[in-house]
């Protein structure tokens, strides 16, 4: 595993470009399954988390190529429907394949995914959810087996939490489904639903209301060619927007869609930091002093997203006064706390919820990445740091972070990586 060293102290200045959304194209790229037309995917990041995907696909047996952000996908001529461990271990989402082999094929298998550095991440709603689709289950030696048995018209499936991997596993196998008719309840939605929603009805397919709380898929097994530009990373795009206000810098931040980051950009406001849309898709973020404190409760879209929790936190440990952030979606997601006391920060956890006491600077330290997002908040707490900050096992963060080396560089930071 590599590790980062920043040296802090530097305020960003310049302009970034923000790639294509990792959490639409993994769900995309899998929806691709579906069709046995050719796939054209446009703005795809290139992210390990992608490059995974890609290799599911070609283990079931599509021609995938992958070139400056164009995904090209031919369908498979024999597939294979067994999707091995190794794959499914790198990374959770590639157990979302499984509802779509099966749905296209009438039988697939995949390893259930393992555990999880951000907390126990259950996949009970995946499963009930394709068993009222009609597959039967089963689980055997850790692998997933669904097949289906029964034709349906009509199923109602009430989530009882908005899970984004669960609505968009439902939604890409119903939508293949010939002759059902799948409302979801309590759906999530999330820009990425929404985008996969878009996706799915750009090859043929129906579905009404994604991107809200309530869905409704049409399934049809008539799809089309289909050629598809997926939507700018909010998460990256807000990662940047912290690292500038943190460093007391300025920054424009080019190809973000302004309306998917409300409930954040109304907390970085709050916080002090200056946010002006200077034209449609870029923005300015810019910074003087330390953040005023705030209080965040971090909940499913459209509230602050869990994954700009932890690059959150890092900012608001040198807040005026106490801060508190509230931890709804993953109550565990915060083991990037301990490492931010080690660079001076004074934060207290219980139950799900952060006190922070803002400190008037971090200082450099040794620290460790635990998940991605935790990678991209020890980034950002050496940006602010006074001194060196060595970031060990950071490769998480190219997960998510598409360029970060070379995107951080250019805004003036002294950062470099060891692999
Ligand atoms: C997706 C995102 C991830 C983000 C998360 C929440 C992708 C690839 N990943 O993850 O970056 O942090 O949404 O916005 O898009 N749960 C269950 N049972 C289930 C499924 C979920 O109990 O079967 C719980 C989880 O433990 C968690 C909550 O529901 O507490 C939300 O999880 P979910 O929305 O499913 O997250 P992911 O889809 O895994």
């Amino acid at each position: 595993m590599g590790s980062m060293t920043v040296y802090g102290g530097q305020p960003l200045r310049g302009s970034v470009k923000i790639s294509g959304a990792k959490n639409a194209a993994l769900p995309i790229l899998a929806a691709s399954l579906l069709s046995s037309e050719r796939v054209i995917l446009r703005n795809i990041p290139d992210l390990t988390d992608v490059q995974t995907m890609i290799e599911i696909l070609r283990a079931v047996g599509s021609a995938v190529s992958f070139k400056d952000g164009c995904v090209e996908i031919e369908p498979p001529l024999s597939p294979n429907t067994s999707v091995p461990y190794e794959l499914v271990r790198k990374m959770r989402a590639s157990f979302n394949v499984l509802g779509p082999l099966a749905a296209t094929y009438g039988d697939a298998v995949v390893s259930l995914p393992g555990g999880c550095s951000i907390g126990v991440r259950p996949v009970n709603y995946h499963i009930t959810g394709l068993e009222s689709l009609g597959f039967k289950i089963d689980i055997v030696h850790g692998f997933v087996r669904a097949s289906l048995k029964k034709k349906k018209k009509e199923v109602v499936i009430s989530l009882p939490f908005p899970s984004v991997g669960a609505t968009e596993h439902i939604m890409t196998a119903a939508a293949v489904m010939k002759d059902l008719h799948t409302v979801i309840e309590n759906a999530a939605a999330e820009p990425e639903v929404e985008d996969l929603g878009n996706f799915l009805n750009a090859m043929g397919c129906r579905v009404i209301g994604a991107g809200t709380r309530h869905i409704e898929i049409f399934g049809t097994r008539e799809l089309l060619p289909c050629d598809y530009t997926i939507i700018p990373d909010r998460i990256e795009a807000g990662t940047y927007a912290v690292a500038a206000a943190a460093t007391r810098g300025h920054v424009e931040i080019s190809n973000v869609e302004v309306k998917h980051l409300s409930a954040f950009t109304n907390v970085l406001k709050e916080t002090g930091t200056t946010l002006e849309i200077v034209k449609p898709r870029t923005i300015i973020v810019s910074m003087k002093d330390r953040p005023a404190n705030v209080r965040v409760t971090v909940e499913p879209y459209p509230g602050f997203p869990t994954d700009l929790q932890p690059q959150m936190i890092a900012f608001l440990s040198i807040s005026q006064g106490t801060s508190v952030v509230t931890e709804t979606v993953f109550k565990m997601r915060f083991h990037h706390v301990d490492e931010l006391k080690r660079m001076g920060a004074n934060i207290e956890l219980t139950n799900g919820t952060a006190i922070i006491q803002g400190v008037s600077k971090l200082s450099g330290a040794d620290v460790n990445a635990t998940d991605l997002r935790a990678a991209a908040a020890l980034v950002i707490a050496g940006l602010m740091a006074e001194g060196k900050t060595v970031v060990h096992d950071v490769d998480q963060i190219f997960r998510g972070y598409e360029k970060i080396m070379e995107k951080l560089s250019a805004l003036g930071a002294e950062i470099s990586y060891e692999g």
